[in-house]
């Protein structure tokens, strides 16, 4: 039997759906009900994950925010996920939760120490999306700093994953922290020891206070499809979160297990999940209703805000019956959107707005009643080779509609497991994923780890 789907739902601290519309929900981002509300639901659903999309950049043309990003609310304004996480681990019992740290931002003892705090604060229910960032132009002016360029942030990247890796790993054998109150023994010194590292960007020689939470290095997660990123989702990631049509996402999943195997990884322990839109509703009729009523707020001046947040790239001073420039691919903020519209039959400038004002960064959406949507998700994960889904959340926001209507479905189907019973124990995120509740051993941050006394003796 097939291994049931992964289902993670896809959140950003700030607007999501259609604010535009009455029912939408997200305009109550900066209230904590707002989210406490979503996360019960999602973990009474029996859903893996909830994760939030990060970055402290935002849309930049002629070096400043755009009236229309301000206007529209595209990727602005946000608050910050970290802040809003331990109020979530309050109220959920299994519910993952994974979030975005950039590395390219922060440095690797703080998000090591951030996200081994909160494995334990989480039961070791908390995963990492790595990213060198998005809006990277409009957050390298609100550091003050120079930006980096394109391949040096996955260079760093690189290196800040295996020095975190090393924090999480190597800093605290198992049984390091003893709490022996008679013996006066609170940490083993044998036991802890500083980690040392002279990388390409970072040196490092100490220890990481927190000791290691249940599963010791966060569940892992990747997103970003360009060539760089694919390269180091293969070399890092557990899961995987992919945005594109079908050919194209079927290629990706299949490049990135192919450089995974190469990294003398299981191809297979890489989850390829499937960022996808869903408009659902009782009726196929209902559903294409819902769809019209988000088209009909979304114009092309927002497509090309929202294209400058991706990319850097303004498509408004652009020739609209050219393709992109070749030289595009060259830009140093982000580049997937940018090579996913290039090459043999390439759009025009115009056909790439109207594509990013229908569907943005995602692929098609899945529209119909429960039945269609199910239809089409299975024909979809079969073309892919995919894991799962990472869902949007629907044109309110939320994700009523999927919990309501296509989760039942799926289960009736066998596709998803059944939501857990009270008496099941409670799985970590990796162990939720497939995994074991530690790193893989090919995993290269599995290297790091210092072998247990037990293990040297025998
Ligand atoms: C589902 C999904 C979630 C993403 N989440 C983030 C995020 O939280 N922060 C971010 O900076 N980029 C995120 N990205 C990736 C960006 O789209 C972008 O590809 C990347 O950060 C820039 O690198 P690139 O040059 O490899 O595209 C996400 C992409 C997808 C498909």
């Amino acid at each position: 039997m097939p291994a049931p789907w992964t289902i993670g739902m896809f959140q950003t601290a700030g607007l999501m759906g259609t604010w535009q519309l009455p029912e939408n929900r997200s305009t109550s981002f900066l209230e904590l009900g707002h989210w406490l509300a979503m996360a019960r639901s999602l973990d009474a659903a029996g859903v893996d994950f909830l994760f939030f999309a990060d970055d402290y950049g935002y849309p930049l043309i002629d070096g400043a925010l755009p009236a229309q990003a301000m206007r529209g609310g595209i990727s602005f304004p946000r608050a910050d996920p970290m802040a809003i996480l331990p109020a979530l681990a309050a109220v959920t019992e299994r519910l993952g939760l994974v979030v975005t740290l950039s590395t390219t931002v922060e440095k690797p003892p703080m998000v090591a120490r951030k996200l081994a705090t909160l494995d334990h604060l989480t039961g070791g229910r908390i995963g990492w999306n790595i990213v060198t960032g998005a809006g990277q132009n409009a957050s390298t002016r609100l550091f003050g700093e120079a930006m980096t360029p394109h391949d040096e942030r996955y260079s760093i990247a690189d290196d800040h994953v295996d020095l975190t890796l090393k924090l999480w790993e190597g800093s605290w054998d198992d049984d390091g922290l003893v709490v022996d109150r008679e013996a006066n023994l609170y940490a083993d010194p044998e036991r802890v020891r500083e980690i040392h590292h002279r990388g390409s960007h970072f040196s490092a020689d100490g220890i990481l206070t927190t000791p290691p939470g249940p599963q010791r290095t966060p569940a892992l997660f990747q997103a970003g499809a360009s060539e760089r990123g694919r390269e180091l989702a293969a070399k890092y990631a557990e899961g995987v979160f992919i945005a594109a049509e079908v050919p194209a996402m079927r290629a990706q999943i299949a490049d990135i297990r192919r450089r995974a195997a190469e990294n003398g990884r299981d191809p297979e322990a890489v989850k390829c999940l499937i960022a996808g839109t869903i408009f659902v509703a009782e009726t196929g009729a209902g559903a294409q209703e819902l769809r019209r009523r988000t088209e009909s707020v979304r114009s092309l001046a927002d497509a090309a805000v929202q294209y400058a947040f991706f990319t850097g790239l303004d498509l408004s001073r652009m020739d609209p019956d050219r393709p992109l420039e070749a030289s595009a691919a060259l830009t140093e903020t982000g580049r997937t959107n940018v090579e996913r519209f290039l090459g043999p039959g390439a759009p025009t400038v115009r056909q790439i707005l109207e594509e990013f004002q229908r569907n943005s960064v995602m692929g098609s959406p899945l529209i119909g009643d429960p039945r269609e949507i199910a239809d089409r998700a299975e024909a979809v994960m079969a073309e892919t080779g995919a894991d799962g889904f990472l869902v949007q959340p629907d044109a309110f926001g939320v994700f009523d509609s999927f919990v309501e209507l296509v989760l039942p479905e799926f289960r009736r189907r066998g596709l998803v497991a059944p939501v857990p019973a009270a008496d099941e124990p409670v799985l970590t995120l990796r162990e939720r994923l497939g995994g074991g509740p530690h790193l893989d051993p090919a995993h290269p941050g599995a290297a790091h780890r210092v072998p247990s006394r037990v293990a040297i003796a025998t």
